[in-house]
C-alpha cells in the first residue's frame, strides 16, 4: 500500500525545519555514511549527521507532528519509528534503484528495528527543483511521487525504489522507517481500510450495533495480526 498524507508539517514547522537545515553547515555529510552495501554505489546525496544537534532539533519537530497525525497512526500502525533523518540532492545528485535495509539499529538505544514501511516527507516545493522524483516499483508498476512541501508518502519498505537525478535546484526531504504492529503490508492495508470505513460510518451516524461489530472486527484483527 502506498499512502500519501498531506500537511504533515504546517508552514511554521516547515520554515523552522528549513531554517535549521539551511544553517547546518558542516553537519551536512556524504549520504554514504548510512548506506548499506547495495545502496552505497548508487547513493549520491548529502544528509544531516545523525548525532548532530541540528538533527535532534529538526527530528523533534517531525516526531511531534507524526504523533498527532491520525492518518499516520491509522496507516502505519507504528510500533517503532526510526529517528527521522534529513537529506538533500543538489543538481547532479541521485539515488539509484535499491531496496532499503531490512533491519536497522536505533542510533540512540541500539534496539533492532524492522523496516516495514519507508517514509519520505517532502520539505521544499516541487517547483524548487527539476527531477528528484521518488520512483517506487511494485507489482502494479512504477509510481512516481513528487509532493508539495509538508506532504509525506508511506510505501512498503520491500519495494525497489529510486530518486531520479536532480537537474536544477535542490531537493530537500526528511526520510525514516517504521516498524509496524502489523508486519504484512496486505494485512495492514486491510485493517487501514476497515478503520477508514468505520470513521466514515461514525460521521454519518450509521446503525450503532453494526458499527460496534465492525469496531470489534478491527480490534480482533489487530489482536490476530499485531505484534507488540
Ligand atoms: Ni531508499
Amino acid at each position: 500500500m502506498m499512502l500519501t498524507i498531506a500537511h504533515v508539517l504546517g508552514p511554521d514547522q516547515l520554515a523552522e525545519v528549513r531554517a535549521l537545515l539551511a544553517a547546518a553547515g558542516d553537519d551536512w555529510v556524504d549520504g554514504h555514511v548510512t548506506a548499506g552495501y547495495q545502496g552505497a554505489p548508487v547513493k549520491h546525496n548529502q544528509q544531516i549527521a545523525e548525532g548532530s544537534d541540528v538533527a535532534a532539533r529538526a527530528r523533534f519537530i517531525v516526531l511531534a507532528a507524526l504523533e498527532r497525525n491520525p492518518a499516520f497512526i491509522s496507516g502505519a500502525l507504528p510500533r517503532q519509528v526510526y529517528p527521522p533523518m534529513f537529506n538533500r540532492y543538489h543538481a547532479g545528485m541521485a539515488f539509484g534503484p535499491h531496496v532499503d535495509g531490512s533491519i536497522r539499529l536505533h542510533p540512540q538505544t541500539g534496539a533492532k528495528l524492522r523496516t516495514d514501511i519507508s517514509a519520505t516527507l517532502f520539505l521544499n516545493e516541487p517547483g524548487d527543483y527539476d527531477g528528484g522524483e521518488l520512483q517506487i516499483m511494485d507489482s502494479y508498476g512504477l509510481h512516481t511521487v513528487k509532493l508539495a512541501a509538508g506532504d509525506m508518502v508511506l510505501y512498503p519498505a520491500t519495494s525497489l525504489h529510486q530518486v531520479t537525478p536532480v537537474t536544477r535546484g535542490t531537493r530537500l526531504a526528511c526520510f525514516f522507517w517504521i516498524e509496524s504492529l502489523i508486519r504484512d503490508d496486505a494485512r495492514r492495508s486491510l485493517v487501514h481500510d476497515l478503520d477508514g470505513a468505520i470513521q466514515r460510518l461514525n460521521q454519518t451516524g450509521a446503525d450503532r450495533a453494526a458499527r460496534d461489530t465492525l469496531v470489534g472486527c478491527y480490534h480482533n484483527l489487530l489482536r490476530q495480526w499485531g505484534e507488540t
